[in-house]
């Protein structure tokens, strides 16, 4: 297997399933966290993520599909996108890409499903399609409040990443998100967590 990217919980490595290209993401044991609780913390979060995956698909959205877990070796296989990260191909020429985003995260939010780490790196892109990944800490919420909170942490690291584009990319975020059913409330709401997180 070829180690193709160590990220911050995991390692990614390039394999193959079926004689098909995949990709084997394994969850790294956390050395300052104690043995059992790290194992349990780790089953826990590849077993999520896999059907957080599932779940996000069902709902119409691009994910990688799952190929098989391995919950010994806290190990998820699934399919390989080919194509650069979001956060890497998005610039001025291709700004529609930030409509096509928040569509994608609308139609997550009515199904009830909050990703919990929306950033541009946990996108990739494939052609004309988009491929949200990195479900780990995905949860099911109804609550304006959690939907909020998610697009809150996504506008913060769009507007660390993303400076050049700004204000325009998260307005194109925010037309997509509304325009394909996500709630004016929760956006209201954003506002209302952040002025909390602000002033207190
Ligand atoms: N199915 C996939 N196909 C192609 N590349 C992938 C796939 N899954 C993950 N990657 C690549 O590996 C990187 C890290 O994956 P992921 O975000 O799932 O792990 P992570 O440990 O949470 O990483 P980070 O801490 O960097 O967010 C992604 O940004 C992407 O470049
Ligand atoms: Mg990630």
């Amino acid at each position: 297997m070829k180690l193709i990217r160590q990220g911050a919980e995991a390692k990614l490595f390039e394999t193959k399933f079926d004689e098909k290209k995949a990709l084997s993401k394994q969850r790294v044991p956390k050395e300052y966290r104690c043995e059992q609780l790290d194992n349990k913390i780790r089953s826990a979060r590849t077993a999520k993520e896999a059907r957080m995956m599932s779940k996000a698909r069902a709902l119409g959205i691009k994910t990688p599909i799952v190929f098989d877990i391995d919950s010994k070796k806290k190990e998820i296989v699934m399919e390989l996108i080919e194509g650069p990260r979001l956060k890497d191909k998005l610039d001025k020429k291709n700004l529609a890409l930030c409509r096509q985003v928040g569509e994608n995260i609308a139609v997550l939010h009515e199904g009830n499903l909050i990703h919990g780490d929306l950033t541009t790196s946990n996108i990739l892109v494939k052609g004309k399609d988009i491929y949200f990944i990195d479900f780990g800490l995905a949860k099911t919420s109804g609550k304006a409040e959690d939907k909020a909170v998610d697009l809150l942490v996504f506008r913060k690291t769009f507007e660390a990443t993303h400076v050049e584009l700004m204000p325009k990319g998260w307005e194109l975020i925010l037309e997509g998100y509304l325009a394909k059913g996500g709630k004016k409330e929760v956006i209201t709401q954003m506002q209302k967590v952040e002025a909390r997180v602000r002033y207190h």
